[in-house]
């Protein structure tokens, strides 16, 4: 924030002022920034979201709910991370058990939490084809497309105003090299099934960041990734309310960290969308996967459409993939080599975000205004 405002000082309108009055506004605006820096960043540089926010960015973490009364557990969260993600809790098998019977205890556990301890919240995930309840095994075709579009409706407007960005759908494209969508019961309902769930949840939710969120698609080369580019590019094109593309980013020996990430970051963001590291976790130890963690990190700060990063946990211990490592805290809770990579890379900088917020409404389809300028002259009269 301090920077926004010492960009400001430097425009045309403060160039134009009497030298005073400018010095007189640049110690005020001094004075500003430095109050800001103090209240909103007491231990900057020196935890990983409040380094991020340093950059404009967040810096979140996968939670496990029965995990909140682990005292380890809630003191890393607390201290460290300003985003959370359900890593289980508001997906449809947890959210919808029985067919239109909602069950948010323990979604609304975590946004409870977030919200006494001012974190921001990412919702993980309206549609998927696994981590379904098992009623939807009995519905197909027009049954099942209503259904699933209820679900978007009836638990976005559950947590509407309550969640910075939703992963809309999650994992559609298949893993094979036609850059193709998997072949999964929601697509079976038709082709547009994926527009018409992020139809679903901006009308639900109009201040929610939708997201399409995937794995294997960080390598820029890959199918995966050129068939999600191409979804996303169509969407835009056509109107269709996409705000965002989430880039899990599991990374072990078989699908590491690739060296044109920055680039694919970078060509997604160029089609108009903020791209976010969603699910973090690089398998290993030592300096190599701190090197991994370092670049992965630098890589979003490079993009300024990167609004920040999210680890799939906290503790090695507490990871999908535990024996792997792939975190940044090992199981007694002691930041690793991977930690210091990404904090020191938070502290170096990055590019700043856009200063004004990209519209998250759709553009208005009718055609602009056709009525002609005036003719007459400006007037010439200094002001
Ligand atoms: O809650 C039940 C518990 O009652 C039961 O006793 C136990 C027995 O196995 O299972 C528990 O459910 C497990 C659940 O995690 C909660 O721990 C499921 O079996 C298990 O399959 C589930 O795994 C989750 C996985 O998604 C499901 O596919 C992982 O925790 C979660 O980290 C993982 O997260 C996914 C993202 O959502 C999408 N991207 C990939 C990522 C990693 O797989």
């Amino acid at each position: 924030m301090d920077k926004v405002l010492a960009r400001g000082s430097g425009s045309a309108a403060a160039r134009s002022r009497p030298r005073t009055a400018v010095v007189a506004m640049v110690a005020g605006a001094a004075v500003v920034a430095a109050t800001i820096a103090v209240a909103t960043s007491a231990s900057a540089g020196t935890t990983l979201g409040a380094s991020a926010a340093e950059q404009g960015r967040y810096f979140g973490t996968a939670v496990a709910v029965n995990k909140l009364s682990d005292s380890t557990y809630v003191g890393i969260l607390n201290r460290e991370f300003n985003m959370v993600t359900a890593e289980n809790e508001m997906k449809w098998d947890a959210t919808e058990p029985s067919r239109n019977q909602f069950n948010y205890t323990n979604g609304d556990r975590l946004v409870a939490h977030a919200q006494a301890n001012g974190m921001r919240v990412r919702g993980h995930a309206l549609l998927w084809h696994q981590q379904q309840p098992g009623w939807t095994g009995s519905l197909s075709g027009s049954a099942l497309r209503e259904a699933m579009l209820n679900h978007v409706t009836q638990v976005a407007t559950h947590y509407r105003g309550k969640i910075y960005s939703w992963d809309v759908v999650n994992e559609a494209f298949d893993d094979g090299n036609n850059g193709a969508r998997r072949n999964s019961n929601l697509q079976q309902t038709g082709g547009d099934w994926i527009e018409a769930a992020f139809r679903a949840a901006r009308a639900a939710d109009p201040g929610a960041k939708l997201c399409y969120n995937d794995y294997n698609t960080d390598n820029w080369s890959w199918a995966k990734t050129q068939g999600v580019y191409n979804m996303v590019r169509d969407f835009k094109s056509r109107g269709v309310p996409i705000d965002c593309v989430g880039f899990q980013s599991h990374f072990n020996s078989g699908s590491p960290y690739p060296s044109n990430y920055r680039t694919t970051l970078q060509n997604f963001a160029a089609l108009g969308v903020d791209v976010q590291i969603t699910e973090l976790d690089i398998e290993g130890s030592g300096s190599s996967q701190a090197t991994s963690y370092g670049n992965v990190t630098r890589d979003c700060l490079a993009v300024a459409r990167c609004n920040g990063i999210t680890v799939w946990g906290i503790r090695d211990t507490d990871s999908w993939r535990a024996s792997g490592t792939p975190l940044l805290f090992d199981g007694s809770g002691n930041k690793k080599q991977a930690y210091t990579a990404v904090l020191n890379a938070l502290n170096e900088g990055g590019t700043p975000p856009p200063t004004t917020a990209p519209p998250t409404s759709t553009p208005p389809t009718s055609a602009p205004p056709t009525s002609t300028p005036p003719t007459s002259e400006p007037p010439t009269t200094p002001p």
